[in-house]
């Protein structure tokens, strides 16, 4: 089993990485494979509306000069998608706004790819707007016919300079939680 998280972050191996490397842990102590590409620096842009990936049906987005198709076979090669996003504004960054619009448009021309993939959202903020982070990325696997777990606070940890959330032990041990409910639903659904 696998699984492939993003890292929407504008800055690479910042608190966002840190959170989604704890669930990682988790998930590679209970023997599941997992990737981590990180958004930083790579060309992606937003969807462009043009609908050709219902007429295409080729499971790729017909903007083929960034790294969305890449993406898009990672997510469809996984058997779970770990999406990560520092808040910006009360909401997700771009660079995952981007990812989602457009993997999640050419999943529903092609008869949902992602359909009862374990989906995890892990959100780093500063103070405030986090939750709004989070269902924002949760609206995307809900849609997407994606099985969601849960933890024992939501998926979010504090802090505002690189490294600051390791200084959030709740965060970092929801984050632990949530690596472990989702290797059990992984086991679970692929037994
Ligand atoms: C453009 C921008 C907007 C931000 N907006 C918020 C915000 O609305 N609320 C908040 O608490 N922190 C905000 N922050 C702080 C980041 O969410 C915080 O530093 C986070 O830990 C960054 O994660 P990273 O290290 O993975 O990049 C913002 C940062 C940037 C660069």
């Amino acid at each position: 089993m696998k699984v492939v998280a993003f890292n929407g972050s504008a800055r690479k191996d910042g608190n966002t990485a840190i959170l989604i490397k704890t669930v990682l842990a988790e998930l590679e102590k209970e023997g599941i494979e997992t990737e981590l590409l990180q958004l930083a620096g790579k060309k992606i842009r937003g969807c462009v509306a043009c609908f050709k990936c219902f007429a295409n049906k080729n499971q790729r987005c017909s903007v083929q000069k960034d790294v969305l198709n890449d993406c898009i076979e990672k997510m469809v090669g996984a058997d779970g998608i770990i999406l990560g996003s520092p808040t910006y504004f009360a909401n997700i960054s771009t660079e995952l706004k981007a990812l989602i619009d457009r993997a999640g448009m050419v999943a529903i021309a092609n008869g949902d790819m992602y359909r009862r993939k374990v989906g995890a959202a892990v959100v780093a903020v500063r103070r405030g707007g986090a939750i709004h982070a989070f269902n924002s990325i949760n609206h995307f696997f809900f849609i997407s016919q994606m099985m969601v777990p849960g933890s024992r606070y939501w998926n979010m940890g504090f802090g505002l300079e690189k490294g600051e959330v390791e200084k959030d032990e709740e965060g970092l041990r929801t984050m632990q939680v949530l690596g472990e409910n989702m290797a059990w639903l992984l086991k679970k659904i692929n037994a």
